[in-house]
């Protein structure tokens, strides 16, 4: 298993190209269920993820075409063959589960391996399936499968959400995009992955309004055609490296980042004490003076990501004073603590919330990472602490953050993977 080893203390100074999101590319990858015709995707990130969603499509008869040697330029189509997504796919990756409804609204069955849980909580996705229920779905959960079926089309409903998941709000916004008559998805979620999904479906010929509220609203069309588009830029990684600049008392531009996809992020991070500049077509973030704990909540879009809450922590474990930082999502995103403690930190954890005491240096330490953030977060504090500082099992940072080593080294960081 590869290993990322950081000699800590140089302040990242120079440029990051911003990738394509992964939370928006897996479920634009899904879309290409929904036509016969060839969907082009661009600004892909080249991620273990993308290659899992290429395999889980390829399996169900699409075809996944890298057209530009870059490999961030992907060409899907073909017919459905094959509607059953297996276990040994799924347990890899949760988003398969996205191709429940585009499976059910074209050919009128699916049978897909239940996720299960996996680090960050149990994930269900009890909200996927009622709300393809109300469209007509039925569905039998046996040895470890959701088997659903639908007579005829999807029919359009109107789902309200008691909370706000992303997932269930894809699933639905692309099997509601080809049922037969309208669909209301109350309480959705307004990730900006989200909205990017449906700029896609509407340029496939989708009918939705609502686009960026919490209110969508689809009439089903028979079939939708072919697009192109464009990917946006990663916010989650953004995010990141802005911690990365802030935690190393260095000064980065973030080219391609966009402002007004960070939502609380930029408010949280400006109270902590980190310089925001929005550029022509980037963001340039810097340490000014010190860092101020700050305390943060997560929650849905545009509140604070819980995709940032382990990099914000670990940003918190060397700023000035405390900070309070409370998990609203996941029941166990936690499980970066303990290893941010083994470098230094004072963290403690009391149920959702954790109290994170700044000190004033970190020292380098093995460290185990459990989960995709939670890696970056201790490459973060690797940034900061004085030494050497191992990150072990890195698969699970390759599943959501491209050329992690490459970008930092260009920043003057002093940081290496070790294979094997
Ligand atoms: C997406 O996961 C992201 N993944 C996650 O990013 C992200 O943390 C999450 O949204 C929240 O923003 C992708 O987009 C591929 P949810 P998703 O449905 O859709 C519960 C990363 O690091 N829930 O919004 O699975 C669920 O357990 C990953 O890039 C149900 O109870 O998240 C969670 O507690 C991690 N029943 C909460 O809702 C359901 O049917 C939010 O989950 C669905 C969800």
């Amino acid at each position: 298993m590869d290993r990322i080893r950081i000699r800590g203390g140089r302040p990242l100074s120079g440029e990051i190209t911003v990738g394509g999101a992964k939370n928006a590319a897996l479920p634009l990858m899904v879309a290409g269920l929904l036509t016969d015709d060839r969907l082009i995707l661009s600004n892909v990130p080249r991620l273990a993820d993308i290659q899992t969603m290429s395999q889980l499509l390829e399996q169900h008869g699409i075809a996944v075409d890298f057209v530009t040697n870059d490999g961030r330029t992907l060409s899907l189509g073909g017919a459905i063959t094959n509607t059953e997504a297996p276990y040994d796919i799924v347990r890899k990756m949760r988003a398969s589960v996205l191709v429940l409804g585009p499976l059910l609204a074209r050919v009128g069955e699916a049978r897909v391996s239940l996720p299960g849980g996996c680090a960050i909580g149990t994930r269900p996705v009890d909200l996927h399936l009622k709300g393809l229920e109300q469209m007509g779905a039925r569905f039998n959960l046996a040895n470890g499968y959701i088997d659903g079926k639908v007579d005829g089309r999807l029919r359009g409903a109107a789902i309200v959400f008691p909370f706000v998941s992303v997932g269930a709000t894809e699933n639905l916004l692309m099997a509601a995009s080809v049922a037969d008559g309208r669909t209301v998805l109350a309480n959705a979620a307004r990730e900006p992955e989200i909205g990017d999904l449906a700029a896609c479906l509407v340029a496939m010929g989708a009918r939705i309004e609502g686009i960026g509220s919490d209110t969508l609203t689809i009439d089903g069309i028979a079939k939708l055609h072919g697009a192109e588009h464009a990917i946006i830029p990663d916010r989650i990684e953004t995010g990141s490296y802005a911690c990365a600049a802030a935690i190393s008392g260095g000064s980065v531009f973030l080219r391609g980042a966009r402002l007004d996809h960070l939502g609380a992020t930029v408010r949280i991070l400006r109270e902590a004490g980190v310089d925001i500049v929005e550029e022509l077509n980037g963001l340039t973030i810097r340490r000014l003076n010190g860092l101020h704990g700050a305390d943060v909540m997560t929650e849905p879009y545009p509140g604070f990501p819980t995709d940032m809450q382990a990099q914000f922590m670990a940003l918190m474990s060397v700023a000035e004073g405390a900070s309070m930082v409370t998990e609203t999502i996941f029941e166990n995103r936690f499980m970066h603590v303990p290893e941010l403690n083994r470098m230094g930190a004072r963290i403690n954890v009391h149920g959702a919330s954790a109290i994170v005491r700044g000190v004033p240096g970190l020292s380098g330490a093995p460290v185990m990472a459990t989960d995709l953030r939670a890696s970056l977060s201790l490459i973060l504090a690797g940034l900061a602490a004085k030494g050497e500082t191992i990150v072990n099992r890195v698969y699970h940072l390759d599943r959501g953050y491209e050329a992690v080593e490459q970008k930092l080294a260009a920043c003057g960081v002093d940081i290496e993977r070790i294979s094997g």
